[in-house]
């Protein structure tokens, strides 16, 4: 080190270069002054892994530096830093925990193989006094991990409520203002570099689910699996349901909801009603928003572009300033801190919110009353009610029904209950509302 700069590179193994890794090079190259001020050294690129060498790329790079053999790139003893952007889950684990095992630091986006392999990749980091870094993996762009870590460490979390798909909120937006053909949008969130490879994930809520795992581990403190998430996606959303809940004052959003009572944590994806008014109804298109509630805090909310190039690799360059730091320091062998609470998912009795139902009625003397004591039976009262005649079905009714705070368990008996009746054509649809008095 001379006049406190440390003069050798940091070098950095690249494992893809597509959306994500044409950015990580652009920002590792435009912003090399900022980076050398921050670290007191260059960063450079030493090898990046693709699939296919001849493919036309938005990086500028020389072509030796690419490779498609990915030991080219993790036994390379010159790579102080792997940055893995090549997504998938068990080949993907497989080659970061060898580079772990090389003692090489690790930087991913990837939420898949965090959500699931996680524990294990955190484990051989330790082992090996490696860093782990990830904050890309939730909310692209916004820094939600270090929120959580740092911001808001000497607080308890109890509740994060998020938009934290961009490709769904994309596809909601244009189908709720601009009437669009869900197809459609669907093919241009691809083509804007927001949906996964498969969009099936994001569509069906498996993408937002990984990330409220890892956010809710990180909030709550607690070893919570992507197997203890609640999905349901937005492929079933129907324009009625939409119209509908727009009508009654709500806007639709796929949502991910963990909440912490006590010791107890529920955690979920699913299309939620939020009313016009609040914050998060106001985030549309690609961007993410997640709120937060701290005991001491209060509420909080962090807002920001939630996918695409240039904010994902923004996080992931943070990262790797954080790795490069704790070098620089000697104090390697970091990540996001370890939960300190086991596992204790609240069951479905524990589990309370309004609910918003459109079902389907035979329109006769006494069908409301009936439909009405399913509920007075279980102690459920409404917030709202409307009843409409349904266009070009004369002898049916379509009801309209936002519940006050219903167990979920107490929600599913009604549901059977309403099933079971004679006077009822169809539960047409049902989603939990959230947010009524913003909390
Ligand atoms: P992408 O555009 O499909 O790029 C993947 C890159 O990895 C390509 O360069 C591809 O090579 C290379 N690659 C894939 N499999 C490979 C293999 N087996 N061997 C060699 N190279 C391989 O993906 P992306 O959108 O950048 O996403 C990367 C990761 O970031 C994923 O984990 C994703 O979930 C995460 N992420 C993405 C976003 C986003 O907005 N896109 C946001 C947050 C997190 P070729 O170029 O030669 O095909
Ligand atoms: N497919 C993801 C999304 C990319 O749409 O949010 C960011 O993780």
């Amino acid at each position: 080190m001379k006049g406190g700069v440390f003069l050798k590179a940091i070098r950095v193994g690249l494992l893809g270069l597509g959306t994500v890794g044409s950015g990580v090079v652009r920002i590792i190259q435009e912003h090399q002054d900022k980076l050398m001020h921050q670290v007191g050294c260059p960063v450079t690129i030493k090898k990046v892994l693709v699939k296919d060498i001849d493919k036309k790329r938005e990086a500028d790079l020389p072509r030796e530096v690419l490779t498609t053999e990915v030991y080219d790139v993790i036994d390379d003893p010159d790579v102080d830093v792997i940055i893995e952007v090549i997504g998938g889950v068990e080949q993907t684990k497989e080659y970061l925990l060898d580079a772990l095992k090389s003692k090489k630091h690790v930087v991913t986006a990837n939420k898949d193989l965090m959500a699931v392999c996680g524990s294990e990749l955190l484990a051989e980091a330790k082992e090996n006094g490696c860093d782990l870094y990830f904050e890309a993996s939730v909310a692209g762009g916004i820094p939600i991990l270090r929120t959580l870590e740092d911001g808001l460490a000497s607080d308890r979390i109890t509740k994060m409520m998020g938009i934290v798909n961009g490709t769904t909120n994309f596809i909601l937006t244009k189908m709720i203002k601009e009437k669009s053909p869900y197809e459609e949008v669907l093919k241009e969130a691809q083509s804007l570099g927001f949906a996964e490879a498969d969009p099936t994930a994001d569509v069906e809520g498996l993408d937002a689910a990984r990330k409220m795992a890892i956010l809710a581990r990180l909030g709550f403190s607690m070893n919570v699996d992507l197997e203890d998430v609640k999905v349901k996606g937005i492929s079933q959303i129907t324009d009625e349901d939409i119209n509908f809940s727009k009508r009654l004052g709500y806007t639709m959003k796929l949502i991910g909801i963990a909440q912490r009572d006590g010791s107890k944590a529920e955690v979920s994806v699913q299309p939620t009603l939020l009313p016009d008014h609040h914050p998060l109804a106001a985030v549309h298109n690609e961007y993410n928003a997640v709120y937060v509630y701290g005991e001491a805090v209060g509420e909080t909310m962090f807002y920001g572009p939630g996918a695409g190039s240039m904010p994902t690799a923004t996080s992931v360059v943070s990262d790797l300033v954080a790795v490069m730091k704790n070098m620089r320091l000697g104090v390697t062998g970091n990540s996001f801190v370890a939960p300190q609470f086991e596992k204790n998912m609240k069951s479905p009795s524990d589990i309370y919110a309004q609910q918003f139902l459109r079902i389907h009625v035979k329109d006769q003397v006494g069908s409301f009353s009936k439909i009405t004591s399913v509920f007075s039976e279980r102690g459920v009262s409404f917030e709202k009610i409307l009843q409409l005649p349904i266009k070009g079905h004369d002898e049916l009714a379509e009801i309209v029904i936002v519940t006050h705070h219903t167990s979920e368990s107490d929600f599913s008996d009604i549901l059977q209950n309403l099933n079971d009746l004679e006077v009822v054509e169809e539960v047409k649809s049902t989603y939990r509302v959230e947010g009524n008095g913003w909390s």
